[in-house]
């Protein structure tokens, strides 16, 4: 089971990182600009330091060409040779990929919102595929039926792709995701109601009200 914090916060992912079944941290340009960082690789760095030797960071590629974005992805390359690097699923991400290949560094293809275009990016070399569910769902699409096209095509072709099922929005879909054996990235608020579940709770404190003295 493969469970990341979406998170850029450093205190957010301090808090998730400590929990033994958190298995990473996945970033986006979103989630950076939220956080504001005076440096983008400064932050990123004080993100991989709280991973233990067992845990990813994954650090979002960006550029408006594929030379931008291949430059981009080189740069966190070098900066966090341990990051596994996302790139969009899009012309640029696929028309650097085998360079990315070539130069060893770890693929998550992102921004996925269709079989077809996983099961390309997995083609292409991508180790995770991330279909974006919640945003999938907005635009009326059926993220299950794609990401069990996506895995059945893994599956028949022998692709060494995992799905990191994304932008999953409430605790129903993130058992949806792990039901169609995919891997997981959720917000700390996704999390936190995953675990945090109000008749547990509830039922907690009753356990402790009638423990004996
Ligand atoms: O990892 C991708 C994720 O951050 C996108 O989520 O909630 O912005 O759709 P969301």
């Amino acid at each position: 089971m493969t469970i990341f914090v979406d998170t850029a916060n450093i205190l957010e992912a301090e808090k998730w990182l400590k929990q033994p079944f958190v298995t990473g941290v996945t970033t986006n340009p979103l989630l950076l600009a939220q956080v504001k960082p005076t440096n983008r690789f400064e932050h990123l760095q004080k993100l991989s330091m709280l991973l233990n030797k067992e845990q990813l960071l994954m650090v979002q590629a960006v550029g408006e060409t594929p030379d931008e974005l291949l430059e981009d992805a080189r740069t966190i390359h070098e900066m966090l040779p341990e990051a596994i690097v996302k790139v969009p699923a899009d012309r640029n991400g696929f028309t650097i990929a085998p360079t990315l290949n070539h130069d060893k560094i770890e693929i998550t293809f992102t921004a996925v919102f269709s079989a077809a275009q996983g099961i390309i990016a997995a083609f292409a070399g991508g180790h995770y595929i991330a279909p974006y569910v919640g945003r999938m769902q907005d635009a009326k699409i059926d993220p299950w039926e794609q990401i069990e096209d996506m895995m059945d095509a893994f599956d028949a072709h022998e692709l060494d792709a995992h799905v990191l099922a994304a932008s999953l929005r409430t605790p129903d879909d993130v058992a949806k995701a792990f039901a169609l054996g995919c891997q997981i990235t959720a917000k700390p608020s996704v999390l936190d109601e995953c675990i945090g579940v109000e008749n547990t709770e509830k039922m907690v404190k009753e356990f402790n009200k009638a423990r004996l003295v």
